[in-house]
């Protein structure tokens, strides 16, 4: 299908709200096989150890900065140093039992496929699993290893249906016919105790050309996680020479609650994204939202 644009500051920037019907694909069949294979991907314990590193450092702001030289270890391992238990012995009993209740709230896969076209044909190619990282200054750079889909995903017709649609897309905006797809499948937890953040990073960049960001294909229980665009991040600097005023800027240009079977296709080296916090809607117990989303870049 065809690539529209979204206009910001005067410029253009490839993107389009689609839903998997104007794909070709079946939206009720697709989200049938699709909602189940959520259900038993791994836990996410990178989320976990960094809501560990913040939360101490809510209890403990004087030991702020020691407690940010732990995290890039401990993010990538999970092993506690030292400090940090003498960290945790610093705290009251209820802040520890505070600390021993925080959970991990996402579940996921990542799987890297290799793309190339030929002619018409499409030839798909599951790589091995590789370590994750974002571009970005802080913690998500740091490598993240997750399990990759499993083979009954992979060998889905639907699956492979989707991974040609979404790299034909990629093709018509940048123009490659070759490139490295990561496919990501998130399911993001909302319980009545903790909600469910589906970026705990905030705003980002996910540090490709361009990104699907995100098919959606469950709801279950849940208000929120809106998807929100925001323009390039401009630095505007003051010309006065004695002010030397500078400021950093981006602007909300796009905001929607996606229904499910629709996604996003949007540029990734311009524009930021960010969804909101997913919440549990009573009397349920937990909620779900599951999505799908690409990194695409060229090779
Ligand atoms: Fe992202």
């Amino acid at each position: 299908m065809a690539v529209s644009v979204i206009r910001a500051q005067g410029r253009d920037y490839p993107f389009q709200v689609f839903d998997l019907g104007s794909l070709g694909i079946p939206a009720d069949e697709f989200t049938a096989f699709f909602r189940p294979t959520f259900y038993t991907l791994q836990w996410d314990y990178y989320d976990v150890r960094l809501r560990h590193i913040r939360f101490l450092q809510k209890c403990l702001p004087a030991d702020t900065k020691a407690l940010e030289c732990l995290l890039p270890s401990y993010y990538e391992t999970g092993i506690r140093p030292a400090l940090m238990e003498s960290f945790l012995a610093g705290l009251s009993r209820d802040q520890r039992r505070e600390f021993d209740a925080i959970a991990p709230f996402r579940q996921r896969s990542a799987t890297n496929l290799g793309i190339s076209f030929f002619g018409s044909d499409c030839l798909i190619e599951i790589l091995r699993p590789r370590h994750y990282c974002q571009s970005a200054c802080d913690y998500r750079a740091m490598p993240r290893l997750f399990q990759a889909a499993s083979p009954e995903v992979l060998g889905h017709s639907l699956f492979k249906t989707l991974v040609v649609a979404v790299a034909q897309m990629a093709r018509s905006v940048l123009g490659c016919a070759a490139m490295e797809l990561v496919m990501h499948q998130i399911s993001v937890i909302a319980t009545g105790q903790q909600v469910g953040l589906p970026v705990p990073e905030g705003i980002h960049q996910d540090g490709a050309r361009a990104i699907v960001s995100a098919i959606v294909c469950d709801l279950e229980n849940v208000t929120g996680g809106e998807s929100v665009v925001f323009s390039p991040y401009l630095i505007i600097v003051n010309s006065d020479p004695v002010v030397g005023f500078v400021k950093a800027e981006t602007q909300e240009i796009f905001r929607q609650r996606l229904g499910v079977g629709q996604g996003i296709f949007m540029d990734d080296l311009h524009l930021w994204h960010y969804a909101t916090p997913v919440k549990c809607v009573p009397p349920a117990a937990s909620g779900r939202r599951s999505i799908i989303g690409f990194d695409i870049h060229c090779r």
